[in-house]
């Protein structure tokens, strides 16, 4: 329909900036042309919601968000019916201006969910009576013991395509609506939400409950709409940027990120306004499933980033740069969600060199590389491709695809055409599609017109198209060094060599031992293990990019004991990154692994996240 042929040179990509309101985006074309999305049920070109109203209420006893959703709609001339995206909610009635209207849900699909397929008999607005099911997937309702407070809790998390499991809407990223919300929950909770809180301290709402409401004015791709609810207090960090967390982690929180205001800084003088208002983050119970995500003017943090050193505090500068690459210019389907992860990860690393410099900066780098390169020679090389056309629901390439070659295309294009260049380039890239969806051809389209301009050579030098169509990476592709691993390598030669555990290793940033740890001999004996956990009390790490490390490498060699550590670490938190290879490097480990793995994962399966749970049972099959 929409989908766009594969051109070089004769792309139009569509600019916005010339028809938006300069902060919200308010006022583009809702009908703008959408390649096909087939994660979604949508058909945009037919008709498209523009704005969500949600008016529901967290029921904690029956583990569901129940109430109502009001969509504005914005539809073709001839246009009779609107598709949207659901799975398993609960549809009581669907009205407009107080008449029923006919509705059908078609067959459901794993993962993808049911089209919702509402005649619209020329309303512009609908109202959809609802509730979602106990076990949707975007949802999870914590009891007591699985919190900091021991109080009930709820996140969402919505990315890629789970908040069709709560909102009755389209969610496909390139389909922008703003939203607001009047959420209720219990009165000793507080709500927040990924938008502007209108009443801080919450109203009234009946016996034993209270009311929160919430504005989204900037068109926004659905999955970014995001609650969390539970005992939360805020910290402010300096005027416009804080932290939300459960009380008793306050102090750890505020020592974590006092840091944020130079981020904003830093990235607003690399790429312009930051165009949300406030930048909040929250830390969330342990069972969150990521590092963090974007969700905007409030990322989402696993409580693991308080390591209590700032040691992992560019996993804000990650969340902080998605509120350019991501959250303004948005992947207009998943099958291009390097345009998202890898500009942002390109992007933290320049965040990084100005707040701690250069060296932090390569080290990280190399790390990325050597991950890509592993993956490079285990994958299959079609899922080395930047651009993918996924299949409906499919999990995609590997990360290392989507985030470091993704990053490591924008690397060389900085070192081809000089860092001012690239960095006019993506300022005005951010402008000119602010608000807007963007395809890996649109960007080739739209870097092409404004950065290569013609000039054959550098076209030649470049190699574009074959970063983002090809397999494995381009000859222009540059491994980096970084002189802070040079002492580690050395260290990792001499223990290899029958030395002894690295004596700097207490000088080491988490960069440095993660590197010790992943170019250590992968085969160790029993005696060499424990001559580095004597040395290094890794089993006591608190960092947990460090401990999952050593936890890998510990399993790899069936190191007894490591194994009460990885018990704690599997069962007090919930990180898919973490817990999954984790899980399948125990599976891998036979008589010795196997009973590890389902012993663990009975105790800790019901503290998951759904979509990690979802994961792990893949992997931990029964004896
Ligand atoms: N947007 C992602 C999280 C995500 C990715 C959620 C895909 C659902 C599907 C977020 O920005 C992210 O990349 N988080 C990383 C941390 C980052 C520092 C690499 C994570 O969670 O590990
Ligand atoms: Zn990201």
């Amino acid at each position: 329909m929409l989908r766009r042929t594969l051109l070089t040179s004769a792309v139009a990509v569509p600019v916005l900036a010339a028809c938006v309101t300069p902060t919200t985006g308010a006022a583009v074309d809702p009908m703008a042309p959408l390649p096909a999305d087939n994660s979604s049920h949508a058909q945009p070109a037919v008709a498209r919601v523009t704005h969500v109203s949600l008016d529901l209420e967290a029921d904690f006893a029956r583990k569901v968000m129940t109430g109502k959703c009001k969509l504005r709609i914005a539809s073709a001339p001839d246009a009779r019916e609107i598709v949207l995206d659901n799975d398993n909610l609960v549809i009581r009635s669907i009205k407009a201006n107080g008449r029923d209207l006919q509705y059908t849900v078609g067959e459901r699909r794993p993962t993808l969910g049911a089209p919702l397929t509402v005649q619209l008999d020329g309303a512009d607005e609908i109202e959809i009576d609802y509730e979602s099911s106990p076990g949707a997937s975007a949802l999870q309702f914590l009891e007591p013991a699985q919190t900091a407070s021991n109080k009930k809790f709820l996140f969402s998390q919505g990315q890629a395509i789970l908040n069709r499991s709560w909102i009755p809407t389209q969610d496909s990223p390139g389909i922008r609506q703003t939203y607001d919300a009047r959420i209720v929950g219990p009165a000793d909770l507080k709500v927040v939400m990924s938008a502007e809180m209108l009443t801080p301290n919450g109203e009234t709402a009946g016996e034993g409950k209270r009311a929160f409401r919430f504005r989204m004015p900037q068109r926004i791709p659905p999955y970014l709409i995001a609650i969390a609810i539970g005992d939360l207090v805020h910290h402010a960090v300096t005027d416009r940027t804080g932290v939300w967390c459960e009380p008793s982690v306050r102090e750890r929180a505020a020592y974590e990120c006092a840091d944020m205001g130079n981020m904003m800084r830093v990235a607003e003088a690399l790429y312009g306004e930051y165009r949300w208002g406030r930048y909040d983050v929250l830390i969330l119970p342990p069972s969150f499933p990521y590092g963090g995500m974007e969700n905007p003017r409030l990322t989402f943090l696993t409580p693991t980033f308080l390591a209590g050193d700032r040691s992992l505090v560019s996993l804000i500068a990650h969340e902080l740069a998605h509120s350019w690459s991501g959250n303004l210019v948005t992947n207009a389907v998943w099958g291009d969600s390097w345009l998202n992860e890898g500009f942002t990860s390109y992007i933290e690393d320049r965040i990084g060199e100005e707040l701690f410099g250069i060296e932090e900066t390569r080290m990280a780098e190399v790390l990325s590389w050597a991950a890509l390169q592993q993956t490079l020679q285990t994958a299959q090389p079609a899922q080395t491709v930047l651009h993918q056309d996924p299949a409906p629901g499919a999990d995609g390439p590997p990360s290392t695809i989507v985030y470091d070659k993704g990053a490591w295309m924008l690397r060389t294009i900085e070192r081809i055409i000089g860092r001012n260049q690239i960095d006019t380039y993506l300022r005005g890239y951010f402008d000119r599609h602010a608000f807007g969806p963007m395809t890996s051809e649109w960007f080739l389209a739209d870097f092409r017109q404004h950065a290569v301009r013609g000039d054959a050579a550098l076209e030649a030098q470049l190699m574009l198209d074959q970063w983002v169509y090809q397999p494995g990476l381009p000859s222009n592709a540059q491994a980096p060094v970084a002189s802070g691993f040079t002492e580690v390598d050395q260290a990792v030669q001499a223990f290899a060599g029958g030395g002894a555990p690295a004596a700097a290793w207490a000088n080491w940033n988490t960069a440095q031992r993660q590197r010790y740890l992943q170019t250590l001999p992968r085969e160790l004996s029993r005696a060499r293990l424990d001559a580095l956990q004597a040395a290094l009390h890794l089993n006591e790490t608190g960092n947990s990019e460090v401990l999952f490390d050593w936890l890998a490498l510990a399993v790899r060699n069936r190191y007894q004991p490591a194994v009460p550590a990885l018990e704690t670490f599997l069962t007090s938190q919930g990180r898919g990154k973490f817990v999954r290879p984790l899980y399948t490097a125990l599976m891998g480990q036979g008589d010795w692994g196997q009973p590890i793995a389902r012993r663990i994962y009975a105790r800790a399966r019901a503290g998951y996240h759904p979509i990690v749970q979802a994961g792990v049972d893949r992997i931990v099959t029964p004896a």
